[in-house]
């Protein structure tokens, strides 16, 4: 991987590049996505590229707004989430440092950046918030530097840092293909908000962090559990059939194969060793409420990620309903209601 590590610049220029800190600094908001197929599994855990194909839809009403200053004054990046500076030798650190030194090689530069970025929702929790994070990050730092990167470059970079920010770069409905060990894949756009504007109600079942991150999980899955090699070899099959079910609009189709994607998944973390276990017992109590819905007749169907929170995913207009059904789940803390939402993009200013 090449590297253009930051330097403390003496004539405080950034690199080949000379323009003014103002020009240097650029913010963008990105949205999280849910995958309703899922991603779990790398076939090159370097590069970060995914053994399975996943298909997301991105969320309009939870965003990760990130401000990216690059400034020849400084000797190190400075990083900082939700107003608190982040640990310089923590993992998540230097994850960030590893993208934005993708983008100073594109650059040629090897300026320091200053990395302001903010959740409007829990963090580390099972709600994406790695995958908005380095979409806004890729697009702030890009813009920042000047560098017109198509939404698929953008992708690619994103997806070293973190597979599932790579479908956060779009709005709508996203693909992420598998990729073979070396391959530097990227995400597509599959349809926008206006062909199926579906709604997604969250139900959260835990405030704090999950126990195990997605990136540990998903090695300790391949290694251990005597499922994973028919996760690999299904994963396909449920790409194509979801990707079908958006195109035709079938929701009983989606809802099935959404369903199953997340179940097989699951399957696969409770049976890895040590065995990774996100739900609790609202989480429970949450797919049993979906199942009544169902069961009436209510277009929803349920999906779950590395983390306890369920979400419900609606026919369009069906989401104030199940908002209000979930809402009363025992153990439900709150619930979120959000739409469909747009791409990554910079913005200033950003509200
Ligand atoms: C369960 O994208 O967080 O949310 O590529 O190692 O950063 P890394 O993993 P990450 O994994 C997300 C896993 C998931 C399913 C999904 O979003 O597809």
């Amino acid at each position: 991987m090449l590297r253009a590590q930051c330097l403390r610049h003496p004539l405080e220029e950034c690199g080949p590049v000379n323009r003014s800190a103002k020009q240097l600094s650029q913010t963008a908001v990105a949205h999280p996505n849910i995958a309703l197929i899922k991603y779990w599994g790398k076939a090159d855990a370097e590069l970060n590229v995914p053994a399975v194909p996943s298909i997301s839809i991105t969320l309009d009403a939870l965003a990760t707004t990130t401000s990216v200053s690059f400034d020849a004054r400084l000797e190190t990046d400075s990083i900082s989430l939700n107003g608190l500076e982040l640990d310089a030798d923590s993992k998540q650190a230097q994850r960030i440092r590893d993208c934005l030194d993708q983008l100073r090689v594109l650059a040629a530069t090897t300026c320091c950046a200053r990395v302001q970025s903010h959740n409007d929702f829990p963090t580390g929790a099972g709600l994406a918030s790695s995958a908005s994070g380095f979409a806004a990050l890729v697009v702030a730092a890009a813009a920042a530097l000047e560098l017109e990167l198509s939404a698929a470059d953008a992708s690619r970079l994103a997806r070293a840092a973190s597979a599932s920010a790579a479908r956060s770069l779009y709005g709508g409905f996203a693909e992420l293909p598998a990729g073979q060990p070396g391959e530097d894949v990227a995400a597509k756009a599959i349809a926008g908000v206006e062909h199926w504007p579906l709604e997604v109600v969250i139900a959260i079942c835990a405030e704090g962090p999950k126990t195990t991150g997605s990136t540990q999980g998903m090695l300790d899955s391949a290694a251990t559990s005597p499922f994973y090699s028919a996760w690999i070899d299904t994963a396909t099959a449920d790409a194509d059939a979801a990707r079908a079910a958006i195109m035709g609009r079938d929701f009983p189709a989606l809802a099935a194969v959404a369903e199953s994607s997340c179940l097989k998944m699951h399957a696969v973390m409770h049976t890895t060793r040590p065995a990774l276990i996100y739900w609790n017992a609202a989480t429970v109590a949450t797919l049993e409420r979906i199942r009544s819905l169902q069961q009436a007749g209510m277009d929803v169907f349920f999906t779950m990620d590395a983390g306890p929170q369920v979400k419900a995913v609606c026919g369009p207009g069906h989401g104030a309903e199940v908002q209000a059904a979930l809402a009363t789940v025992p153990g439900v803390h709150r619930v979120l209601h959000s739409g469909l939402g747009g791409p990554a993009r910079t913005c200033d200013p950003c509200s």
